[in-house]
Formats: structure tokens, C-alpha cells, sequence
């Protein structure tokens, strides 16, 4: 029996549980300032390490010295196990997020995200026959950590088959009926978990048949949720996860493992209510509206022609020009054409021309994923413009360079009820004195609808690849 060091509160601490507990402080410290730092490019990678640091302590003090109620250590097959498996997690993380596309990114962060919902699950559901039935606020989290983790899992996989294209949307007014019902079944088992005054072992049936309500739950929540309205669906689940982890740790009373599934889950829904903000939707909208798949407003019917600028036109029409808004998207990261945007507008403030990029925040297909593109670059960051500072000056700009966006530039999010966009605030593009838009042909963006800017009287287009586009307009430009 090791020796007692102090007593806080009635409380005996032996020195390994004063270390244990201090290097859980240590550890939460390092998840807020990582947090922190993760909100700036500039910080990020800094606060990417300073968070993992604080997860990488919290695993090693608690293997070496977390003892349970009979003063035993983890037994040493038990740490093999736990060794294994987190070499074998870590191997297959490595290499999962090396090979990623950046563009894949989200499915990626759905995977995560499913990871956790199932690690939280199976936490509760093999610590359920271990609950004391008398202490109601220990089998509450014990059914929440079940509830919220297997919602998470099974949405989260949902929403990477949709992301990955694998699954399709798929709507029908009946299923926010069934969903309805399938909530109210998951109460109603829980609330007779909680009354019945049953053991454990008598509610094993309830408990599967909870899980298997909840999963299913899981997969009717995403499944009709419509394509542009995925972004915020990611988040959400995020915060789930976030929020089942740290059930998962007040049923061990592990105070590093609340702290951290606090952080997520309330990071993850203050970036859920941001992206909502965002494309001006409420969270309930979200939830139960069908956005994003296609829809059969006059902005989804074909739109005429559309009219070709030369290389040699563009470039002179750039070079002559003051005032220059480059609007990225999703196009820009998929030709991965940030360096040579970088170039070409280097060469533009080489001649005078003032340059700004304007970012909208959900160009692309994660969330600040124009920032990190253009920050690869070495874009400097004074010349990103957040959305509503550069709207006011689009009317003043003499060229708007759209390259690879689509949707975040669509006029009929302002001017169409009907359209599926409706309401999502964009970069008002069509304001500025000449638009030159770089895509490769008629593509749509990701909300399959067609985009009235691309045939206006002041647009022009630049067909091609944006990589090779923007390689040409350099060259163009130095030949000048
Ligand atoms: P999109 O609306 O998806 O448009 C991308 C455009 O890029 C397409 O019109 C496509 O036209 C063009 N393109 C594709 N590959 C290209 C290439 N190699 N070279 C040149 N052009 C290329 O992009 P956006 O404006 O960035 O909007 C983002 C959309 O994604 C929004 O609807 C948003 O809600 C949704 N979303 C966002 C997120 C987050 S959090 N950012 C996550 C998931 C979904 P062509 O095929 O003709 O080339």
C-alpha cells in the first residue's frame, strides 16, 4: 500500500494519485491553450502539438499510475491490450491522414468522429452491468455515453459514405415522423432503465435494444440531410462525439477525459451555430429541411451561353486594373493551384495592383479551408478578407478573379426564394466592374444548381484546369 501524502476534503492522496491528478491539470492546460492556438493559421500546427502533448501525458500517467478502488494497477495483459491497441491506432492514423486528400479532409474528420461515438458506446455498454441502479446520475451518464456515442458513430458513417459519394440523400416527409418516433422510443427506454428497479443483468435486453434504436437513429438523422448542408451536420456530430467522450469519462470519474469531450463537444457546436450563421440557417432548419439536392428553382434550369475571355484579354484586363478580388473555392484546392495563385498575385502588387482575397466560410469542403490552402501558398494573412468586409467593396473593384468557386458566389442565394440556396449570405461577385471566372467546363458546385454569374453581361470565363489557367495567366502577364 503506498504511503498517504495528504488528505483534501476528507480525502486520502497517495503520491502516485498527487501526480496523476496533477498531470490531468497539466494535460487540460495544454488542451485550452492548444485550443487557443488552433484558432489562428498562424498558431495552429503549434496548437495542434501543445493538444496532443496534453493527450500523450494524460495516456502515460494514467497506464503508469491510475489504481482502482482496491489500490490495484492496471494489470500488465490489460496494458499490453492498451499498447496494441494504440500502436495499432496511431500506425493506421498515421497513415490515413498522410495519404488524405486535402479536399477529402471532412470524410476523414466523419471517420474520427465515428471512432470516437463507437469508443464512448462501448464504454457505457460495458460498464452498464457495473452500475449501481441506486445511483440515478451514474446510470444517466451511463445512457447518454450509450445514446449520444452510438448516434455519433452511426451518423458519423452516414455522413462519410454521403461526403465520399457512396450513400445518396435520401428524403421523404415520413422519415422526420419515424425519426420522431425512434426519439421518443430511446426516452421511453430510458426513462424504464432508470424506474424499473431492476439489476443489471435483468436490463441487458433494454440496454441492446437501446443501442440498437440509437444506432438506427443515427442513420435516419443524417440520411436525408441534403448535400451543402453536410458542413454543419459534421460539426454537429463532432460535438457529439465530444459530448459522449466526456460521459464516458464521468462514468470512470476520469477527470482529463470530461475535460477534453467537453472542449470538443462545446467547440464542435459553437462551429455548428458559426456555419449555420454562416449560410443563415437555423440548426432546426437544418435538421429537418432538405437542402442542397438539386431543387427546381429557375437558377437549376440551364442558363445560355457563356462568354470566353482570351488569355491575352485577361491579362491585359488584370494588370491594368487597381483593385483586384480573387475569390477561391473548392476548384482552387481540387487543382491544387494555391502556389501559382500565389505567384500571379505577387506579380499583380509587383505592378500596383492592389490584390485581396476574399474568403467566404464555407468555400471549399472544410471549415477554414481556404485559410489553410492560401497559408500553404505563404498567402500573407492581411490579405485575406472575411466575407462581409469585402462585400462593401465590390462595387469599387475592377476585377473579380472567381477561381474554382461556385455556390459562394451564386446571386440566386439573394435573389431566388425557390433556389435551395436561398438565404446563404455569399461574396457579391456580380457587383464589381468585370468578373473573370476560371472552371473547367459547366460543372455545378456542390449544390447541383446552375449559377445565374457565370452568364451575366460583365462575366467572362477561362476554361481549363485552375492550375493550368493561372500558370498561362502568369506567363501571359510577364510577357507583357
Ligand atoms: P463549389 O460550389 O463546390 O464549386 C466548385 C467549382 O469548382 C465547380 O463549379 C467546378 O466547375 C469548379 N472546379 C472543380 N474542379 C476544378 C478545377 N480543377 N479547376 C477549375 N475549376 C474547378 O465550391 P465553393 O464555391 O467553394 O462552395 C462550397 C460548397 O461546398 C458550398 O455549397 C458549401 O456549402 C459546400 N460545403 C462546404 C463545406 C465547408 S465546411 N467548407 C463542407 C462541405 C460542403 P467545373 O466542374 O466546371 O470545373
Amino acid at each position: 500500500m503506498e504511503q498517504i501524502i495528504g488528505t483534501i476534503n476528507g480525502i486520502d492522496f497517495t503520491l502516485g494519485e498527487t501526480i496523476l491528478e496533477l498531470s490531468y491539470l497539466i494535460s487540460a492546460l495544454l488542451f485550452v491553450v492548444g485550443l487557443k492556438l488552433l484558432s489562428h493559421p498562424e498558431t495552429a500546427r503549434r496548437g495542434n502539438f501543445y493538444a496532443g502533448g496534453g493527450m500523450v501525458l494524460a495516456m502515460i500517467t494514467t497506464l503508469l499510475l491510475h489504481k482502482d478502488t482496491g489500490g490495484n494497477g492496471i494489470s500488465l495483459t490489460n496494458v499490453w491490450i492498451i499498447l496494441s491497441a494504440i500502436t495499432m491506432g496511431s500506425v493506421m492514423g498515421w497513415i490515413v491522414a498522410r495519404r488524405v486528400k486535402m479536399t477529402a479532409m471532412p470524410q476523414l474528420v466523419s471517420l474520427f468522429n465515428a471512432s470516437g461515438g463507437a469508443a464512448s458506446a462501448l464504454v457505457a455498454l460495458l460498464e452498464f452491468p457495473n452500475a449501481d441502479m441506486n445511483n440515478l446520475g451514474s446510470v444517466l451518464v451511463t445512457i447518454l455515453g450509450l445514446i449520444i456515442g452510438s448516434v455519433a458513430f452511426s451518423g458519423s458513417m452516414i455522413a462519410y459514405g454521403k461526403l465520399d459519394g457512396k450513400v445518396k440523400d435520401i428524403f421523404s416527409g415520413i422519415m422526420t415522423y419515424i425519426n420522431l418516433l425512434l426519439l421518443v422510443v430511446v426516452v421511453v427506454l430510458s426513462v424504464y432503465i432508470m424506474i424499473s428497479g431492476q439489476t443489471p443483468e435483468q436490463l441487458n435486453w433494454v440496454i441492446y435494444l437501446l443501442l440498437g434504436v440509437s444506432l438506427l437513429y443515427g442513420i435516419m438523422f443524417v440520411m436525408p440531410i441534403g448535400g451543402a448542408d453536410m458542413p454543419v451536420v459534421i460539426s454537429l456530430l463532432n460535438s457529439f462525439t465530444g459530448i459522449a467522450a466526456a460521459m464516458a469519462g464521468f462514468i470512470y470519474n476520469n477527470q482529463a477525459m470530461i475535460l477534453g469531450g467537453i472542449l470538443v463537444g462545446a467547440a464542435g457546436t459553437i462551429l455548428t451555430l458559426l456555419m449555420c450563421k454562416a449560410m443563415n440557417r437555423s440548426l432546426l432548419n437544418v435538421i429537418i429541411g432538405s437542402f442542397g439536392g438539386g431543387g427546381t428553382s429557375a437558377a437549376n434550369q440551364e442558363g445560355g451561353d457563356m462568354k470566353e475571355i482570351s488569355l491575352s484579354d485577361a491579362s491585359i484586363l488584370l494588370s491594368y486594373s487597381k483593385s483586384v478580388v480573387i475569390v477561391p473555392g473548392y476548384g482552387l484546392a481540387v487543382a491544387q493551384a494555391q502556389h501559382v495563385c500565389h505567384e500571379l498575385e505577387e506579380l499583380l502588387s509587383g505592378k500596383g495592383v492592389n490584390v485581396r482575397f476574399a474568403i467566404h466560410p464555407v468555400a471549399g469542403r472544410m471549415p477554414g479551408h481556404m485559410n489553410v490552402l492560401l497559408a500553404e501558398a505563404d498567402v500573407p494573412y492581411n490579405q485575406l478578407v472575411e466575407m462581409e468586409n469585402i462585400n462593401p467593396d465590390m462595387p469599387n473593384t475592377d476585377v473579380v478573379m472567381v477561381i474554382g468557386a461556385n455556390d459562394v458566389v451564386n446571386p440566386a442565394a439573394l435573389n431566388d426564394p425557390s433556389s435551395p440556396i436561398a438565404g446563404m449570405p455569399i461574396i457579391n461577385a456580380h457587383l464589381a466592374k468585370n468578373i473573370i471566372v476560371m472552371k473547367r467546363g459547366r460543372g455545378k458546385g456542390y449544390a447541383g444548381i446552375e449559377n445565374e454569374l457565370f452568364f451575366g453581361e460583365k462575366t467572362r470565363l477561362l476554361f481549363g484546369n485552375a492550375k493550368d489557367s493561372l500558370q498561362n495567366l502568369v506567363n501571359e502577364i510577364k510577357s507583357l
